[in-house]
């Protein structure tokens, strides 16, 4: 899949812009603080309806403006799919085929996104909850019913934390609501962690003789997923549930002295590992590099398998950073088949290769000449 064009009305530094791209590998060139990363994150925001890098959605209007819009068309196989988000103090519309898509599930999937930006490397080495949101996001995105049982989970888990308090203050508060949010939440979480071990079965596919390659085949990546409750990977839905059963039934007295949920996938992580040593701990800056790296190339080829098309890259102020070799890799893992954009202070970093096939478009201040 590809995107055609972006129109962009009143968001972040872009008043208006309507720019159409190349469906092979388009370079953004401009200095700092000009637009390069805004525009990166227009494109993943049509994708996720969440910007990468803020939360606040107020931030992505534009100055003393009421509301920012960000449209798009999607080119796939067979179809053309207008893509549009706006952004008001009202709040977030997501529009697919002109029709206002009230749950996330319905409009998320039709656009697919791998970005790789500094802030990236943080996979690896940053906290469990930099991990959780990855394999979330990623998840969502091939499986919008994912998105379904994360909100599902996230809604029981805030009740039964909120009663909790209530029982941490009141011991005499009666349990059987407990029990009935318990079970609740113990059918989300299995459906959460059985779709997360099968995510992780194909990320470890695809990413394994990724990363052989880059590192000259001297070193063997190995993912594991981290729970918070005994359960071997690749557990049946039945099997994680009977542990979180006998897990909330031992640990009760805990959990309400605590007055928080202890167990269950918004705590769990995922570890790396690099010829048997954890990366994130052991690792160099290169391994830490070459292991992020090697999740994002293993995600194109993992989207195209489950969706059946590739998805877009997005390599935000990264490409010059890495050295020739994993530039190389790069560029044959994409191969002319994914549509890609590059961005960068000065082409000097990239390679020629790259450069002679590529669209060049110059941003400056908010505006945008090819
Ligand atoms: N809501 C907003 N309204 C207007 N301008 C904004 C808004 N949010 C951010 N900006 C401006 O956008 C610019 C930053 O753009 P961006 O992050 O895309 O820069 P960049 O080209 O990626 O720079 P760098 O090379 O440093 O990463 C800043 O000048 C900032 O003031
Ligand atoms: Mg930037």
């Amino acid at each position: 899949m590809h995107i055609k064009e972006l129109n962009l009305t009143n968001y972040r530094n872009y008043k208006n812009l309507l720019i159409e791209f190349d469906d092979k590998v388009n370079v953004i060139i401009g200095e700092n603080a000009q637009g390069k990363t805004n525009l990166m994150e227009a494109i993943y925001l049509l994708a996720f309806t969440k910007s990468h890098r803020t939360s606040k959605e107020k931030e992505l209007i534009r100055w003393d403006e009421e509301y920012a819009k960000i449209e798009g068309r999607v080119e796939k196989r067979i179809q053309s799919i207008p893509l549009e988000i706006v952004i008001s103090g009202k709040g977030k519309k997501a529009k697919l085929n002109h029709l206002e898509q009230r749950r996330l599930s319905d409009y998320i999937g039709n656009l697919n996104v791998v970005m790789f930006a500094p802030e990236d490397l943080t996979l690896v080495k940053g906290t469990p909850n930099i991990r959780r949101r990855f394999i979330d996001m990623e998840l969502g995105q091939i499986q919008p019913r994912y998105i379904y049982h994360l909100g599902q989970f996230q809604k029981v888990l805030k009740q039964r934390n909120h009663l909790l308090k209530q029982m941490q203050r009141d011991r005499s508060i009666n349990r059987m609501m407990l029990n009935v949010l318990t079970d609740q939440l113990i059918e989300h979480a299995s459906t959460i962690i059985e779709r997360r071990f099968a995510f992780l079965e194909l990320l470890r596919k695809w990413a394994k003789p990724i990363h052989h390659g880059i590192s000259h085949q001297v070193e063997e990546l190995e993912i594991v997923y981290s729970p918070t409750v005994e359960v071997l990977e690749g557990a049946s839905k039945e099997k994680i549930e009977s542990s979180f059963q006998e897990k909330f039934r031992q640990s009760i007295e805990k959990e309400i002295e605590r007055g928080t949920t202890l167990y269950g996938p918004h705590r769990d992580d995922i570890l790396f590992y690099v010829n048997g040593k954890n990366v994130q701990t052991y690792g160099s800056q290169g391994q830490q590099r070459t292991t992020a790296l090697s999740i994002k190339l293993a995600e194109i080829d993992l989207i195209y398998s489950e969706v059946g098309e590739y998805p877009i890259l997005l390599l935000d102020d990264v490409l010059s950073e890495l050295d020739d070799y994993r530039q190389s890799h790069l560029l044959n893992t994409i191969q002319g088949k994914v549509q890609t954009f590059v961005s960068t202070t000065s082409v000097d970093g990239i390679h020629h290769s790259t450069l002679e096939k590529a669209e060049i478009f110059r941003v400056q201040n908010g505006t945008v000449t090819s």
